[in-house]
């Protein structure tokens, strides 16, 4: 299976998943527990969410990660002050890249909007490898993530 194939079939899977419970919450745990755990070349993968003007660690698979990102720098803020998806391909060359595992090589982060279409949180996706992410992770991911908006947090 290719791999847009593959993030097709796990939106789907996502789809009956998520129409179990309308909690946002219960929604970023299921989402980060079946995509940890179909895609081997993922690290890490979680969601963080603004609260107080903070990005605040939400639910996520793999290593303990950092609880609060350090304002507007790093990818998950720059996917948060845009509004648009990342896609890194070596973190070492993104100014200002927040390591919360210093094994991290590569990442993709994807914007989620609130019911007034705010950015409220990012999914953030992370490898150990470089270039592991390409425009098949970024589509596939941003689709997924439509299944959890609106977000409420
Ligand atoms: N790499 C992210 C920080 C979050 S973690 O790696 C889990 C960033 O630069 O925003």
């Amino acid at each position: 299976m290719n791999k847009p194939e593959r993030y097709n079939r796990i939106h789907q899977q996502l789809q009956d998943l998520l129409a179990k419970s309308p909690n946002s919450f219960a929604a970023m745990a299921t989402t980060s527990a079946v995509l940890f755990h179909k895609f081997p070349y993922y690290s890490w993968c979680g969601f963080y969410y603004l609260q107080n003007g903070e990005l605040v660690v939400g639910p996520y698979q793999g290593p303990v990660a950092c609880q609060i990102l350090g304002k507007h720098k790093g990818v998950c803020w720059a996917a948060i002050d845009s509004g648009k998806s990342q896609l890194v391909q070596d973190v070492e060359k993104f100014p200002g890249h927040i390591a919360c595992d210093s094994r991290t090589k590569s990442e993709v982060v994807i914007p989620l909007r609130n019911a007034e279409g705010i950015v409220v949180a990012v999914l953030d996706v992370d490898s150990h490898a470089l270039n592991s992410f390409d425009d098949d992770d970024k589509a596939g991911l941003e689709k997924i993530v439509q299944l959890l908006e609106p977000l409420q947090l």
